[in-house]
């Protein structure tokens, strides 16, 4: 069985449909399928997005209810996570979007088995790692996301060794993977690097004393899964206390791991000899509620949030309530109702609990409606600030400083061509339309589908004015038939 993506659903972002065509009593019928991925169809995965465009008219106020997937930067450790244990790993409320796909056909290419829930339960996953024939994340399945790193402490920890090509992902500056090699040296691996790859090797890791020089959130999860499996204890200081590491060390310890202190900065690991399967619903993904939190403040809506975790949003909540915004809790919902003008506040992006920086775009976009003038400082990425020259396109008065944007409000936007440039100015860009004046055409839509899943349905289905189109085929002068006039 082999699983290309021609059937795709219009909005998906290119998922294999779990369902097959069969003829029964001469008619043609859709029935549900168990699918398995194997390795030649991970090889031969060709993206079907690539030419998506949205089509967005502003003004519509997004008004009520809308349900936030599954986190992404949880569920792509999680799935590295079944490198660990020969046994299943059954993963729930895993998004259906971009990079699980990648993450999924990754697995795969190692000799993995996934299957991919159907119906109601097709947010499931299931991967077993029985056999990994192949210890190595080739460069074009990995080339467009950084994430791939995240298999390469549980390779070594499992099988001794691993070949991990070096990431691509969002062009959001020089991104390094030193932390986690000089990490993984620390457990006792010895690590080359040739050709492009990241080679490492170890007939067993140990415990070790790793102080991370600056807090990383996936080489926080690389090396707390390759010490799972280690001889002896680790202590890993100046950890990243992200929700999504406190979401794989819960993840990691059901399946057997003995971890203390995820989601403080300083985590222990007791190593253990071996690993079992287990089952893991994903947490909501924080920053997809967040998005949704500012396009609702942003286009003067009232609009529900479910299926989130307002914990995991306060340094978001409360920037939004100092620009004005009227916003109500509940245990697992957002309320926003926003009625009138924002007030400009300034904001500085840093590690979890401060405010992400992967909303720091979508907030650029707010404050460009904002009264009076905010700050924006980026301190996690260099080179982020790429959708500021989009919105000034569609008339934000924006200056780059920097590490700072300068951001004068409130000016009208109105609808241009723009394009995307990495997954979160993307959003900015979305939420950006929606209140500007006439159409916005945003090309490059498959930055989006990386990590949102299908938000134009979301959107639609929230009064907003958001169409997706495939290529747009290029005007032709008009073939005017011989003997008409
Ligand atoms: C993760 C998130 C990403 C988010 C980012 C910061 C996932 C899959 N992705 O990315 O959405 O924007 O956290 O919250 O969870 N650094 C080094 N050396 C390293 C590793 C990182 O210098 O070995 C630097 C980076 O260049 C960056 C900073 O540390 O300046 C933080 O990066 P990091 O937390 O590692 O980001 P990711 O884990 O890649």
């Amino acid at each position: 069985m082999k699983i290309i993506p021609k059937n795709r659903q219009a909005g998906s972002a290119g998922a294999p449909m779990a369902a097959k065509l069969v003829k029964s009593a001469g008619e043609l019928k859709k029935v549900p399928v168990r699918l398995k991925l194997r390795f030649e169809d991970a090889a031969e995965y060709v993206p079907e997005n690539l030419m998506d465009k949205f089509v967005i008219r502003g003004g519509n106020p997004l008004l009520g209810n809308i349900r936030v997937s599954g986190a992404k930067n949880a569920a792509l450790p999680a799935m590295a996570a079944a490198i660990l244990t020969e046994e299943p790993l059954i993963l729930e409320n895993i998004p259906d979007v971009r990079d699980i796909q990648t993450e999924r056909n990754l697995l795969v290419s190692m000799g993995a088995e996934v299957e991919l829930g159907y119906g109601r339960a097709h947010h499931r996953t299931t991967i077993s790692c029985r056999d990994l024939a192949n210890p190595e994340a080739a460069y074009e399945l990995v080339k467009t996301m950084r994430a791939s790193t995240l298999v390469l402490g549980p390779l070594v920890a499992r099988m001794g060794r691993a070949r991990v090509s070096l990431p691509g992902g969002c062009a959001i500056g020089a991104r390094p993977i030193d932390l986690h090699i000089k990490g993984l040296e620390q457990l006792g691996a010895t690590i080359r690097q040739e050709h492009g790859y990241i080679e490492a090797s170890a007939e067993r890791l140990r415990g070790g004393h790793i102080v991370f020089d600056k807090i990383t959130v996936t080489g926080t999860e690389d090396l707390m899964m390759a010490a799972a499996l280690a001889d002896g204890e680790t202590v890993m200081e100046n950890c990243a206390r992200e929700p999504e590491v406190v979401d794989l060390a819960v993840l990691l310890n059901k399946m057997g791991a003995k971890i203390e202190g995820a989601g403080t900065s300083t985590i222990r690991i007791k190593g253990v000899s071996r690993l079992g399967g287990a089952r893991h619903r994903i947490i909501p993904d924080r920053i997809e509620a967040g998005t949704f939190v500012i396009a609702a403040a942003l286009t003067g809506g009232d609009l529900s949030i479910n299926n989130c975790e307002p914990r995991h949003l306060s340094a978001l909540l409360e920037k939004l309530q100092e620009c004005g915004v009227t916003v109500t809790t509940t245990r697992d919902s957002v309320r926003v109702k926003n009625g009138h003008r924002l007030k400009a506040a300034d904001l500085s992006t840093e590690e979890y609990p401060g405010f992400p920086t992967d909303m720091q775009a979508q907030y650029m976009a707010l404050a460009t409606q904002a009264e009076g003038t905010s700050i924006i400082t980026e301190n996690i990425f260099e080179n982020r600030f790429m959708h500021a020259q989009e919105l000034l396109r569609m008339g934000a008065n924006i200056k780059v400083e920097g590490s700072r944007a300068i951001v004068r409000g409130h000016t009208p936007l109105s609808g241009a061509a723009v394009q995307c440039s990495d997954l979160r100015a993307s959003a900015s860009l979305v939420i950006a339309a929606l209140v500007a004046e006439g159409e916005t055409i945003l090309d490059r839509v498959y930055h989006i589908d990386r990590g949102y899943e299908r938000i134009e349905e979301k959107l639609r289905g929230a009064n907003g004015q958001i169409r997706r189109i495939g290529e747009i085929l290029p005007r032709r002068a008009a073939q005017v038939p011989v003997g008409v006039a």
